[in-house]
């Protein structure tokens, strides 16, 4: 069985594709693409059915060579089950996340996708939305550190 792990934002349209569309890319790097499957969410229905973020896919064009794919969809909670690892950007999301788990059951899966950095020391992805080009290439950077820590501790797990 292949091991999933959910990217989760506010809107999923800036940060949680840019870290699916990155962890793929690493993923594919190192031959995993069978063992490894990545999607992500966001956490309102703002966007519900939207493509990335332009001011996001250019940083990730420009600084990394990839497109970013996908649709926005919400977050719902048959992906407690569904999911490995669930990555929440910054702490709202991580609580919003949550929230949602009535049972109480699936609060190991869910963390905070900074605490898989190893050069930056932010505990949060920054919200970019309403920020200028800057915002967004910060990040990029963000995710490619906290990307290949968490490719690196997946891969050792398993
Ligand atoms: P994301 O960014 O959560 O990284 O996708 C945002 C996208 C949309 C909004 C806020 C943040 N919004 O308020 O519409």
């Amino acid at each position: 069985m292949p091991y999933k792990l959910l990217f989760v934002c506010l809107g999923n349209i800036c940060r949680s594709p840019a870290a699916e569309n990155i962890m793929n890319h690493l993923v594919a790097e190192k031959g995993l693409s069978d063992r490894i499957i990545c999607d992500s969410a966001g956490t309102s229905s703002y966007h519900i059915g939207s493509s990335p973020d332009r001011r996001m896919s250019i940083a990730a064009t420009q600084k990394l060579g990839i497109s970013l794919k996908g649709r926005a969809r919400q977050f719902q909670k048959s992906d407690f089950r569904d999911f490995d690892l669930i990555l929440a950007m910054d702490k709202d999301n991580y609580a919003n996340i949550l929230s949602l788990d009535s049972s109480g059951q699936y609060g190991e899966k869910v963390q905070l996708m900074c605490d898989f950095c190893s050069r930056h020391t932010l505990k949060e992805v920054p919200d970019p939305y309403y920020g200028g080009t800057e915002g967004f290439n910060r990040v990029i950077d963000l995710l490619v550190d906290a990307c290949e820590g968490l490719l690196n501790q997946v891969d050792s797990n398993d």
